[in-house]
């Protein structure tokens, strides 16, 4: 797990211990060149026309942890096409451990905005992963809609994308692995196979699959604690997490799931290189996802039922991060309100002032946050402008 470190002691007297975007400034970011906004720790509603830059600022924020933003964009996207002057993010945060200022944008020196920077208190720091001791944030946006019902690989995803918001290590473990993967399924297909290379990428298989299926397995029990501890109306889940390294380590020492998959990946050498795909690892596992309360597995509940059972995860996930953070995530929820009835829409505003979090809200209409509004910051966004009401 993330080891947190913290160079400041949490401010005296601040009770809320929140985590809050106090100030955020666009410069040619996407359809936005020059806007600045300053904003309260409550939620923050943003409405606005179809195409009018309601993602985009939601994009921008979730740019602030590590990795690609919640579009999983290509760098060179994000820079408003109608100038040459580079893109930047700055943020004024306000963390229980004191004040911080965080830009990031693309590289001038390179220029050709294939690499991006970013600042902490006006200090270069090297890679994105910085960003996660003083960041945390979930999102859940209309692309994660089908993401239950799509198939293992979807889900698979999702979960590691949860285990990277505690976990900056998990993506270089998995991107290692999937490197190695496909580098030894060449070499069976290409042949001849050197023994000995091959050897070395199932050892490279074996120790970072058993560090990804341990990861996810932590994951998985933290999940169920937090689906646990939920008093909101969105429906209960249960999990099971597939996969033969996930369940062996259930009851045996990681070294020993470790020589398993060694000798299984040399075992099935011969059928995967006739096959050309891998026939066991991590890279096979799924998480299934039930309905507790119909006893159904998510793919076959309906449209609404997923959307809910997925923002019931990301509630689960939002209060695990509160906990071992000791302090809410930035929580960005895009287009929210489609799929919700009343009921599910009022129990999201409570479970979102509850757990404190500065969550940012999309959606086209004003209508299904009248509830919220009271206790929110209102903003229509029109052409890369914020007006607030
Ligand atoms: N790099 C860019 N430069 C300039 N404009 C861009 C860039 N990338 C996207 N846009 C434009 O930004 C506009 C706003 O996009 P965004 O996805 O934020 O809209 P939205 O308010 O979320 O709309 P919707 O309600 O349809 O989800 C779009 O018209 C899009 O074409
Ligand atoms: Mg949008």
């Amino acid at each position: 797990m993330l080891n947190v470190v913290r160079s400041l002691a949490p401010v005296a007297g601040d009770t809320r211990g929140q985590l809050v975007v106090g100030q955020i400034s666009l410069t040619n970011f996407r359809n936005y060149h020059d806007v600045r906004l300053n904003i309260a720790a409550t939620p923050v509603v943003l409405t606005g026309a179809n195409g009018s830059g309601k993602t985009n600022l939601l994009e921008a924020i979730s740019l602030l942890v590590p990795g690609r933003g919640l579009r999983r964009a290509a760098l060179r996207e994000l820079q408003n096409q109608k100038s040459s002057e580079p893109w930047a993010i700055a943020v004024d945060l306000s963390t229980p451990y004191g004040a911080l200022h965080i830009g990031t944008g693309s590289d001038p020196e390179t220029g050709d905005g294939d690499r991006r920077i970013v600042h902490i208190d006006g200090k270069n720091v090297r890679g994105q992963n910085a960003l996660a001791e003083h960041m945390a944030m979930a999102w859940i946006t209309p692309d994660m809609d089908r993401v239950l019902a799509e198939g293992p690989s979807a889900r698979r995803k999702l979960l590691d994308r949860l285990v990277y918001g505690f976990d900056p290590a998990h993506n270089g473990r998995v991107h290692r692995y999937e490197k190695a993967l496909r580098e030894r399924l060449r070499i069976l297909r290409e042949g001849p196979a050197d023994a000995a290379w091959l050897k070395a990428l199932e050892d490279e298989m074996a120790q970072t699959g058993v560090a990804i299926a341990a990861a996810r397995r932590h994951m998985v029990q933290q999940l169920r604690t937090g689906i646990a501890t939920t008093t909101s109306a969105f429906p209960r889940a249960d999990l099971e997490l597939k996969g033969l390294a996930e369940e062996a380590l259930e009851n045996q020492p990681a070294l020993l799931v470790e020589d398993s998959l060694r000798e299984a990946l040399a075992r099935t050498r011969g059928d995967d290189a006739q096959s050309g795909t891998c026939v066991c690892g991590p890279h096979r596992s799924d998480l299934v996802v039930i309905h507790r309360l119909k006893q159904c597995p998510a793919d076959l509940c309906s449209t609404g039922e997923q959307k809910a059972l997925l923002i019931a995860l990301m509630l689960a996930h939002v209060r695990i991060l509160t906990s071992i953070r000791q302090m809410p995530p930035i929580f960005l929820l895009d287009d929210i309100a489609a799929h919700l009835d009343d009921i599910r829409r009022a129990s999201l505003f409570e479970e979102l002032r509850t757990l404190g979090t500065q969550a940012w809200l999309t959606g086209t209409d004003t209508e299904p946050f009248a509830s919220l509004l009271p206790h929110a910051q209102h903003g229509v966004v029109e052409f890369g402008q914020v007006i607030w009401l």
